[in-house]
């Protein structure tokens, strides 16, 4: 891996920005990743023009799945929830900058499949499973 990546994800796990509930909210969304139960919650406010306000996340997990947590939260602040909703693994995996196992690869997904869920309101997140 290489180190700047390296140090990135960990200073994202240890002084997350993004790390909170909010409430109330507009999207809420949790939920798992069935491979080791960790769970991950996403709050979402949207302002007037429908774009992402504040967005914040919570939850338990490995230093990959909440550096990228914070990282995604942190990316969409300013986005038309048609724009969260277009976000894919590339995005995510860019966020991070390293390779990946497939096993880490559920960590590094476990954000986008939350925040997908709460955008589309459940629909369509088979893919990321
Ligand atoms: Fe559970 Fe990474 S080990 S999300």
């Amino acid at each position: 891996m290489d180190d700047l990546y390296r140090e990135q994800i960990i200073d994202h796990y240890k002084n997350p920005r993004m790390k909170g509930t909010l409430d109330p909210h507009d999207i809420s969304y949790e939920d798992d990743n069935p491979l080791c139960g960790d769970r991950l919650r996403i709050d979402v406010r949207l302002g007037a023009d429908g774009r992402v306000s504040e967005a914040a996340f919570s939850g338990q997990g490995c230093a990959i799945s909440m550096a990228s947590a914070d990282l995604l939260t942190e990316s969409i602040i300013g986005k038309s929830l048609e724009d969260v909703r277009a976000i894919g693994k590339a995005e995510i995996l860019e966020m991070l900058g390293i390779e990946l196992s497939p096993v880490r690869l559920k960590c590094a997904l476990l954000s986008l499949k939350v925040l997908k869920a709460g955008a589309y309101g459940l629909a369509e997140v088979h893919d990321l499973d």
